[in-house]
């Protein structure tokens, strides 16, 4: 007679499971946070990352990179500007992402973040923290040099969103080795004051554009071909000699920062997101910045915290002495099991409290 109240006991169990979040996996916050314009792909951008690390998406192999498709991560999104109080709380994610973050209009007048909020984002990063930026990630905190630094170059200007053809300039990168030789979207298209590429430690160029489109023209200091996502590793806000104009100069006692960046400016159309080549871009450049790689085809997470040994990492580790600090995430190794007993424990209360 206890058959029939044992079986919706595991059935509640097995549903609460599955939707829980898996603390052996790396976790990364997902900032959306704006202070001024709100991009209408933002829901649709926070479901889509989510879905790519908690394995609800699946996409093809011809879409993501073999190493990456099976790397799993957990996604907390917030728009929370307090999460950035102190920088105890921020080395609990693996990795940071700012996606479609904007400063208060027009830009300049007021930032998404207050300074000691940004100093602690600057300090996550120089504890060897990653980062991720997309759209409009260039497009704030601009009276903070070494954010500039940080997310590669500051946005100026941006072409009406139109049919525009695109190519990766490397296949060198899991966010790239999958896209296809031209990929024809309708984007915005973005245009930067600096060259990313011009940094001490130089971003590699991911995607170009490769179509004639109409363009009312403006500042452009990105070089060519023209950057449109990027990636770097190490010394992420070191400045230098490099003559990068006023613009990411400043705040040179922020410096160094072992850990890895992938910027992509694109996302702004909804449309975008549900493009799977898209998708297999997004997924191949945070699983890379996470190093969720899985060259056995097995499920496999690093938690972030051995980020330099990762296999799928392009070649470009630096030696610089920051790559010794150690990560933020790396003293989530020794409570992961714990984790697993206690994140057990509280899905069994929670469902029982269900029951
Ligand atoms: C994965 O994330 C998506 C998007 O937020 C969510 O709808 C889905 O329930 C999640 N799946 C699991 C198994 O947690
Ligand atoms: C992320 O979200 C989960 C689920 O809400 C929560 O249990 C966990 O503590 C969060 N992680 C961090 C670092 O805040
Ligand atoms: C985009 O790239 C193509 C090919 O290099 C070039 O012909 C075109 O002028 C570029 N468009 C703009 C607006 O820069």
């Amino acid at each position: 007679m206890y058959a029939l109240p044992s079986l919706f006991l595991s059935i509640s169990l097995i549903a609460c499971v599955a939707f829980a979040q898996d603390p052996s996996w790396p976790t990364i916050l997902l900032f959306t946070h704006t202070a001024g314009y709100r991009h209408e792909a933002i829901p649709t951008a926070i479901s889509t990352i989510t879905s790519l690390g908690n394995g609800s998406l699946v996409l093809s192999d011809d879409n993501v990179d073999s190493t990456i498709k099976s790397g799993r991560w957990n996604t907390n999104n917030s728009e929370d500007a307090t999460l950035f109080n102190d920088v105890a709380s921020l080395k609990q994610y693996d990795a940071i992402v700012f996606a479609f973050t904007t400063d208060v209009d027009p830009p300049g007048v007021g930032s998404l973040l207050n300074d000691d909020q940004t100093a602690n984002l600057l300090e996550y990063i120089e504890q060897g923290g990653s980062f991720a930026g997309i759209h409009s990630a260039t497009n704030c905190l601009y009276s903070y040099p070494a954010y500039g630094r940080l997310v590669g170059a500051f946005f100026t200007y941006h072409a009406q969103s139109q049919r525009v053809t695109l190519k990766p300039t490397t296949r060198d990168h899991p966010s790239t080795s999958k896209l296809p030789d031209t990929l024809t979207i309708s984007e915005e298209m973005y245009h930067l004051r600096t060259d990313p590429r011009k940094l001490p430690s130089p971003a590699t160029a991911l995607l170009t554009n490769a179509s004639a489109y109409p363009d009312p023209g403006g500042q452009r200091g990105e070089g060519n071909p023209q950057p449109l996502a990027w990636y770097r590793s190490g010394s992420l806000l070191t400045s230098g000699a490099s003559a990068l104009g006023g613009d990411l100069d400043g705040q040179t006692q922020c410096t160094g920062g072992g850990g890895k960046t992938f910027v992509t400016t694109l996302g702004h159309e909804i449309a975008t997101w549900n493009n799977a080549a898209f998708q297999g871009h997004i997924q191949g450049g945070i699983g890379w910045l996470l190093s969720v790689s899985a060259n056995d085809g097995t499920a496999v997470s690093t938690n972030g915290g051995s980020s330099s040994s990762s296999s799928s990492s392009p070649s470009q580790s630096s030696t610089s002495s920051d790559e010794t600090r150690s990560s933020p995430s790396s003293a989530s190794h020794l409570g992961a099991s714990v984790a697993v007993l206690t994140a057990a424990l509280g899905a069994l209360f929670a469902c029982t409290l269900a029951l």
